[in-house]
């Protein structure tokens, strides 16, 4: 049996009620959008012809000047995220995912490719079909010649996000979508090359990161190629040099597909959507997202949480109490740092991919015995108290990435800086699917409006 089989699928299906989902047969990926696309269309257009004046929200002045925190503003098809529950992809939670989405060859976590299709097209894609994306990914996964030259012409020094985000913009010397707009193509038809777009650019990240991965840490050893018998992350891990690990495998199969998509308002998100939204081709959209994800308030705080964990670990030595890592998390919070891997811009909850990734520690002896890993846990018992204490932050529970880089740094991957790189891995999923329904749907260029402090004071004074 390669993949988790349909019959089970199909049963935890039923028995999760997602009776609105409609199971997906072998149709391929291509027939299966054209399919839905036109409905979509439709409901768009009558939102636009009936509601187009219905009020959702207010905008306050703490809202233009707040980075526009919570404001409904734009539209966003793959996933919705609830500030208790966390992130749903298309009505079906973390939870429901690990059940129902099919698993790799031989393995039992999600594999990012099921992800995709469910991203993309709302449905849960059959054994066969999250089978054919593998195979067409792995096909497509190789980089062009001059990509490999710019990327291998890096000094070692310059940031891996820097050099993925730069890879990614060269990648679009070959972009359908612009080929195609330069010959006259309708609109009609910019989805179908965006698609091809976004299809091409997730099959070469493994590669592009891969390479990266051995040109700063690993300079002159061999690079394993694309290999046409594995799914994407066995090919990433394979060319990572960590094709033998399978638990460190089967974690960034996890991981990759959880982090796929987070909604549309986060950074990286965010700006793929808008540089999409002129047009610009998914290449270049993507590596947008990829600069955005590489600030430390966004994508680096995996990082920052095995740092700070070391410290820790380091600090309170070999007997470490529930106590002395309280007195540590108050003297982090006294020094005027944020305590990192806590709180979050939406959650109110801790996040369910935390929970996941928890869960999968738990499944694996070697983690249940990490020394970081216990720490992580240990933390987890103890920070939320301290926060709620502190009184500060909104939501006083653990993101995803209070977890994510030390289970990385357990298996062998200790590479701090390259960590965001395996995040950039991942957000494609999701803003690559947007790309297409912002295409498949038409949406318009992005352009709110701003506002002046003066203009600002003028209004106030105005409406008084
Ligand atoms: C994620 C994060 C940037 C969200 O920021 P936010 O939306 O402004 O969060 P809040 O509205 O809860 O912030 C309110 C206050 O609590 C503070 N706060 C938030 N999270 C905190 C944390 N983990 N530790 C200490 N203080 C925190 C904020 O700095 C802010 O303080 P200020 O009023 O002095 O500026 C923030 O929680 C944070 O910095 N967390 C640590 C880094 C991290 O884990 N990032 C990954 C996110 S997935």
């Amino acid at each position: 049996m390669l993949y988790r089989s349909a019959i089970s699928r199909q049963a935890c299906f039923a028995n999760r009620a997602f009776s609105a989902q409609r199971f997906a047969s072998t149709k391929s990926l291509r027939d299966t959008l054209k399919e839905i696309i036109p409905a979509k269309q439709e409901q768009l257009k009558k939102l636009k012809a009936e509601h187009g004046d219905t009020v959702v929200g207010e905008v306050k002045v703490e809202n233009i000047i707040g980075g526009m925190r919570g404001l409904k503003a734009m539209l966003w098809e793959a996933s919705v995220l609830d500030p208790v529950e966390g992130i749903r992809f298309h009505g079906l939670s973390i939870p429901d995912c690990q059940k129902v989405l099919p698993a790799a060859p031989g393995g039992k976590e999600i594999i990012p490719e099921s992800m995709l299709w469910l991203l993309l097209t709302g449905q849960v894609p059959s054994a066969e079909q999250t089978l054919a994306l593998s195979q067409e990914l792995a096909a497509k996964g190789a980089l062009p010649k001059f990509v490999e030259d710019l990327v291998d012409s890096f000094p070692r020094t310059l940031h891996p996000m820097t050099q993925l985000g730069m890879g990614v913009a060269a990648l679009n010397h070959d972009s359908a979508f612009q080929a195609a707009y330069e010959r006259g193509m309708k609109k009609p038809e910019y989805w179908v090359h965006t698609l091809e777009d976004c299809i091409d650019l997730i099959a070469r990240l493994p590669a592009l990161a891969a390479r990266i991965y051995r040109n700063v840490y690993a300079p002159g050893t061999p690079l394993a190629p694309v290999d046409g018998s594995l799914d994407l992350v066995g090919n990433y891990a394979n060319m990572l040099g960590y094709g033998e690990n399978h638990s460190l495998t089967e974690y960034l199969r996890l991981y990759i597909a959880l982090h796929g998509d987070h909604e549309g308002g986060n950074a990286s998100a965010h700006a793929a959507h808008l540089v999409g939204s002129t047009l610009a081709d998914p290449y270049l959209s993507y590596s947008a997202a990829l600069f955005a994800l590489a600030g430390p308030l966004h994508g680096l705080a995996n990082q920052e949480v095995l740092r700070w964990q070391m410290a820790m670990q380091a600090e309170l030595g070999a007997d470490i109490t529930e106590e002395k890592i309280e007195a540590y998390l108050w003297k982090t919070l006294k020094s005027g740092q944020v305590v990192p891997g806590y709180g979050h811009g939406v959650l109110r909850n801790p996040d369910p991919r935390f929970i996941a990734l928890q869960e999968f520690c738990d499944g694996k002896p070697e983690l249940k015995a990490s020394p970081i890993i216990q720490l992580v846990n240990q933390t987890f018992k103890v920070a939320p108290g301290v926060l709620k204490a502190h009184g500060k932050t909104k939501n006083p529970y653990p993101n995803v990435d209070a977890t994510s880089g030390c289970v990385l740094y357990h298996y062998g991957l200790t590479e701090f800086k390259y960590y965001t790189v395996i995040f950039g891995v991942s957000r494609a999923l999701g803003a690559l699917t947007q790309l297409v329904w912002a295409r498949a749907l038409g949406l318009p260029l992005e352009r709110p409006k701003s506002m002046s402090m003066d203009a600002l004071s003028k209004f106030i004074a105005d409406s008084k």
